[in-house]
């Protein structure tokens, strides 16, 4: 640990302020040597975590406002409520008809009669926390029903918590062929209400029966029906990240096998994807989300059409045979594993095959009949044991030998050492795994304390994913942990070890990605939401900066002849981007004073002007939040360059990039 941050921790517990050392001679000059390559930076270095966790997904990303749509809660009227002075006893039945239908089984029965009014009979539902609902947006109403009994007018009412109406439609559903048919209709909402509800009501005599009772807004990312929630998305895509990972995480895993992830479950017409419930909705008795369920609206089809829209590579993680070993631990005996197996190779069919085979057929039905570029896949999440090595050893055969290029990422466990990682990663290296997939959860301190980390890996080994990693201000799964700018400096810190060993790291990636503000099981999270409104945390705004200044190849950056890593709580790296021609050098300072440096910049000539990016706070406490989303942004300011030296004051807490044209 350098000696300023060690002093930190003693005295103030990393929320204090702590005078710094006095600069040592010489230790002000940084030698860059932008023609000395030191390594290469992939493609895909930086990239982002996706799991449905903290409602991020359902109640999130997924822009459904209807919970429970298709009555296939366990509890199956779970946010729904049946009003009305006209309503007897049996008007609203659940049927359930699981031998004709097991994978969408219920549907609400409505027996309508000599309804005229609101006040008559009506279901209303409450929406995931509420409805986000926007002045002047479409809102796009559908149902799946059936005519028992003709007569039937439904009305379609968004309601704010006073009972106003702000947006409203009708429809009249006339198809009284036997089985289901759609009924649609859109209309515009008057005002802008954080915590809506939609109340539907019924006019006339007759029965109907009920099922996908579904709202969208209009205003999804790129305008698609059923879609995502824009301002999520937009947020995932400004990081211009080089990766996605899905669809998690230990929802990989499930609670029990039966509920472990399922990929072919997850695509197809969204009334045929199967409902499951979420691992967190139980995970943790401090933060029970009874409501918490898996629809798989956002399946799959989805995930990879997410990647391409935002230009990162697809990384599905699939089961490995092992359901939670926090949880449950069941395994799969390895006698039936090769379900497990076919579901890996089907996928890459799904991906990446031509619409003449099985599952390429099904990607192109639903869409997409170009390929969707799939060259990764991680064969289970945090497993770990021999029994993990066991069954990944068959994957890795079945896999290497119809698809020999498709890199596969390997679980080193929970944590960054012990008994379980050594047996992992002795193992895995030992097999010249491709890819190893580290987590780390860790208080900030140990974020400083280890930018060295992969000074020392073999270069010529296997790579390194940072699949998991966020600095948690109190502890793992601490209720208490905060995105703030102690947490993300001591990730830009860590991240310095990451770019300065890119030969070494392949990809890195931030978890969780998303949180509900009403609905979160674990915190710190990347990017906050509420119905309306979604921020990047300082710690999106390191991932950000990192991934919009990554580069092509690193290079040598040295104070003294030593890579700067910690000592008087300075880090850095250095790169150039060989199509843009540019130099990029990232500095963090982590001490409560300014430092002063000069670089001086050998191997290549320097345009005269560049840009000085600095995100910095002189609060550690401070934070990013829907009043002030930008509280902790980075700044930009035009820097004068001599010759081959670039002056620099970097200010106390601070992350900057410097970005130069080289001649
Ligand atoms: O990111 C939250 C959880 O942390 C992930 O689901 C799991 O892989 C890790 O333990």
């Amino acid at each position: 640990m350098n000696s300023i941050l060690r002093k930190t921790i003693v005295t103030t517990g990393l929320t204090g302020i702590v005078l710094s050392a006095a600069a040592q001679k010489n230790d002000n000059i940084i030698n860059v040597n932008a023609a000395k390559i030191t390594s290469t930076i992939q493609p895909t270095m930086w990239g982002v975590f996706f799991e449905d966790i903290n409602m991020g997904a359902d109640g999130g990303l997924y822009a459904e406002l209807v919970k429970n749509r298709s009555f296939e809660f366990d509890t199956p009227l779970m946010g729904w409520k049946m009003n009305g002075g006209k309503v007897k006893e049996g008007d609203f039945l659940v049927l359930n008809r699981k031998a004709a239908d097991s994978v969408n089984p219920r549907f609400l029965r409505v027996n309508v009669h000599d309804a005229q009014r609101a006040g008559d009979m009506s279901i209303t539902n409450e929406g995931f926390r509420g409805m986000g609902i926007k002045k002047g947006v479409d809102y796009n109403f559908s149902v799946l029903y059936s005519l028992q009994k003709t007569g039937v007018i439904l009305h379609v009412e968004l309601i704010d918590s006073t009972g106003k109406i702000v947006g409203s439609t009708s429809l009249t559903p006339n198809d009284n062929s036997e089985g289901w048919h759609r009924a649609e209709a859109s209309f515009a909402a008057d005002a802008t209400v954080m915590k809506a509800k939609m109340r539907l009501w019924f006019e006339g005599n007759g029965v109907i029966d009920l099922d996908m009772i579904s709202l969208f807004p209009s205003d999804t990312w790129k305008g698609r029906k059923g879609g995502l929630r824009a301002d999520m998305v937009q947020l995932l895509a400004d990081m211009k990240p080089g990766f996605i990972r899905f669809p998690g995480g230990c929802i990989v895993e499930g609670r029990d096998l039966s509920q472990r992830y399922q990929w072919k479950k997850t695509i197809g017409p969204v009334e045929d994807r199967q409902l499951s419930i979420n691992r967190w909705n139980t995970e943790f008795a401090h933060r029970l989300t009874p409501d918490y369920y898996q629809t798989f609206g956002l399946g799959f089809y989805e995930y990879f059409q997410l990647a391409e829209d935002i230009g990162a590579s697809p990384l599905p993680i699939l089961n490995a045979g092992m359901a939670c070993q926090f949880n449950t631990a069941e395994l799969v005996p390895v006698s039936q594993i090769d379900p497990y197996v076919q579901d890996a190779l089907d996928l890459i069919e799904f991906a990446n095959g031509d619409a003449n085979t099985r599952w390429g057929k099904v990607r192109a039905e639903m869409g997409h009949p170009a390929p969707f570029n799939l060259k990764m896949m991680g064969i289970g999440n945090e497993n770990w044991g021999p029994q993990y090595l066991e069954r990944l050893k068959i994957f890795t055969k079945a896999i290497k030998d119809k698809y020999p290029d498709i890199l596969l990422v390997n679980s080193s466990g929970t944590d960054p050492n012990g008994e379980r990682f050594q047996l992992l990663n002795d193992s895995l290296r030992k097999w010249k795994a491709d890819i190893i997939d580290e987590h780390y959860y860790r208080r900030p301190e140990w974020f400083f304390q280890n930018a060295k980390r992969y000074d020392s890996y073999d270069p010529n080994g296997s790579k390194v994913f940072a699949g998991e990693y966020a600095a948690q201000s109190d502890k793992t799964v601490s209720v208490d942990n905060k995105n703030n700018w102690l947490t993300a400096l001591s990730e830009a810190a860590f991240m310095t070890g990451l770019e300065r060993n890119a030969d070494v790291v392949y990809m890195a990636s931030y978890a969780p990605l998303f949180a509900h503000i009403d609905a979160w099981q674990w915190t710190p999270d990347l990017i906050w939401v509420n119905n309306l409104q979604a921020y990047g945390t300082t710690d999106y705004q390191v991932q950000k900066l990192y991934a919009l200044h990554k580069g092509t190849n690193g290079i040598s950056i040295l104070q003294n002849g030593e890579e700067i890593a910690g000592k008087d709580s300075l880090y850095a790296t250095a790169a150039i981007d060989k199509n843009t021609n540019e130099l990029i050098i990232k500095l963090v300072n982590a001490q409560d004073k300014p430092q002063v440096k000069q670089i001086q910049v050998d191997g290549k000539k320097l345009a005269a002007n560049g840009k000085l990016i600095t995100l910095q706070s002189d609060d550690l406490n401070a934070m990013n939040s829907f009043e002030n989303p930008m509280n902790v942004s980075p700044k930009e300011d035009a820097l004068a360059i001599k010759g081959k030296q670039i002056n620099l004051t970097l200010k106390p807490y601070s992350f900057t990039i410097v970005k130069v044209k080289m001649l």
